[in-house]
């Protein structure tokens, strides 16, 4: 269903591709810890890490792993859309009418958020890849979206992922409200880029040595 919403060849997401039997690489390993801790207090939890280290991979094994009678997951490839783009296509991954107005929509998000975890149970999880194309407006009304009953219950599992300036963006003193609902981060250090590239140089050397 995302392929054809967003005109893609693949879904990264995609079940059908390899399955999460892994290279269990520092970062992997890193990052599942913080998901499964971030699955019991929910909130917005932080990825990023250069191009290549394997945050959406990380998410797809995490998305993977959720029992789907339990968590409802909506995963935003596209983050360089407009606001009303951006809240249509949040509506389409909750699975609710895809309404023409902000206002609409955004009630609509919020009141779908409450009735999947406070009547059916059901967690949603939203992801948000390459997050650091985000852009000022959306960021602003994150916060907002997120703010249920006085901040002091968490409905949804929320996630942000992109690359390292993603946390420049969330430094800015306007996103200051946002950052401080982060309860759980992880900067992907490159480690896999690194051990395929020790792999590669150990079987380059092999072939010298042979
Ligand atoms: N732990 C892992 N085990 C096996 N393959 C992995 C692992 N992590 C990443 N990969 C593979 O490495 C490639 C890059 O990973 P991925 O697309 O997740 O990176 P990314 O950090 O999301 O990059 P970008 O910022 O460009 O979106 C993919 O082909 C993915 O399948
Ligand atoms: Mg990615």
């Amino acid at each position: 269903m995302y392929k054809t919403y967003w005109g893609m060849e693949l879904n990264p997401f995609d079940k059908g591709l390899a399955a999460c039997d892994c290279f269990k690489s520092g970062d992997f390993a890193q990052a599942s810890s913080r998901l499964e801790h971030l699955k019991n207090i929910k909130g917005i939890g932080l990825f990023t890490g250069l191009p290549g280290t394997g945050k959406t991979y990380s998410l797809r094994c995490f998305a993977d792993s959720l029992n789907s009678n339990l968590y409802k997951v909506a995963y935003i490839p596209l983050s360089t859309v407009t606001v009303l783009e951006f809240y249509k296509s949040l509506a389409y991954g909750l699975g609710i009418e895809i309404f023409q107005k902000k206002v609409d929509l955004f009630k609509n998000i919020q009141e779908r958020i409450i009735s999947l975890s406070k009547d059916k149970k059901i967690i949603p999880v939203i992801i948000i890849d390459e997050a650091q194309y985000l852009k000022t407006d959306i960021l602003n009304d994150l916060k907002i979206l997120f703010n249920f009953e006085m901040d002091s219950k968490n409905y949804a599992i929320f996630i942000l992922s992109g690359q390292p300036v993603l946390n420049d963006i969330l430094s800015k003193q306007i996103h200051e409200a946002l950052k401080q609902r982060i309860v759980i981060k992880w900067n992907f250090r490159n480690d896999n880029i690194l051990k395929r590239n020790q792999k590669n140089g150990i079987k380059l050397k092999q072939r010298i040595v042979n």
